[in-house]
């Protein structure tokens, strides 16, 4: 079903403004902020928020992976700003929430599954680290929320994007338990694809089911390149990964995912005027 309130759309960049400069909130309905590094299970939770609390949701990430997915399709470098600051100005992205989490258009093509592939999730990660393209993503993302009534998932919600954020939630796992529930999240095909070891039986459309020793491999590569993600997204120079100063850190690392949801609908509670909640 399609939450159809609202049709958030990023277009063109404009002058950044900033929601704090100009002066006290004017929100009728808050903003639930969700940060934390990949794989922390954050679009989980922001689709879990989003109905109990009658919101929609808007997973930031999506914005950027979509733009890298337009900079693979036209052969851009990912580190070079100037160039793709021009494809920015040229593309349309639009986030259609739905229960589940969000549908993506591009330039009016539905990309929602195939930004979630490996070449677009890394390179959405490497054309993160620009500045001006952050800016232009800022800005288009605090359009979408300016109304309130949103849980916003990403890396700098609490921090760039909302930094007035009524709730913050900094959602994090280490990394070998982040990976581990990305690797188990994959389907056989995926995992397939990623792996240039696992055996392809040229008759049948699914690949054969991996061995236990590539199946361990596949999970290292899968914690591999979520570090190595990390590691990008803490250390940019702008905006980095971090948590805002008045987040409540939640660690689900020694926790279930019905554990995780519960805590984070007290935290949104002690937040907000019961009348919200
Ligand atoms: O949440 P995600 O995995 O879909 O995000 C993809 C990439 O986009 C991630 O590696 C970093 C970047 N990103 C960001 O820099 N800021 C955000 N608010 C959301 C995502």
């Amino acid at each position: 079903m399609t939450q159809t309130k609202q049709t958030p759309e990023a277009r063109t960049p404009e002058a950044p403004k900033h929601p704090v400069a100009n002066g006290p909130k004017k929100r009728q309905r808050p903003v639930i902020a969700i940060d934390g590094p990949a794989g922390a299970g954050k679009s989980t939770l922001a689709a879990h928020l989003a109905r109990r609390f009658g919101f929609l949701n808007l997973e930031t990430g999506a914005m950027y992976r979509a733009l890298a997915l337009k900079a693979i399709e036209n052969d851009y470098a990912f580190d070079e700003e100037a160039p793709l600051m021009d494809l920015a100005a040229r593309t349309r992205i639009t986030l259609q929430p739905q229960l589940e989490g969000n549908r993506v258009l591009l330039d009016t093509i539905d990309v929602s599954r195939r930004i979630r592939e490996a070449d677009v999730t890394s390179a959405a990660s490497k054309i993160s680290i620009h500045p001006r393209l952050r800016a232009w993503m800022v800005q288009q993302q605090r359009a979408l929320g300016e109304a309130g009534g949103v849980v916003m998932e990403g890396r700098d919600i609490g921090t760039a994007v909302f930094p007035d954020a009524e709730v913050k939630i900094f959602l994090d796992a280490a990394p070998e338990v982040r990976g581990n529930r990305r690797y188990r999240q994959a389907t056989p095909e995926s995992i397939a694809a990623n792996n240039p070891n696992a055996p392809q039986n040229a008759d049948r459309q699914a690949p054969d089911p991996l061995t236990a020793e590539q199946q361990r491999l596949a999970e290292q590569a899968v914690i591999r390149e979520l570090k190595e993600r990390d590691y990008r997204d803490r250390h940019r120079a702008e905006s980095p990964l971090q948590p805002a100063a008045d987040a409540v850190i939640l660690d689900s690392t020694a926790m279930t995912l019905d554990e995780v949801l519960a805590r984070a609908e007290e935290i949104v509670r002690s937040h907000l005027p019961r009348e919200a909640s």
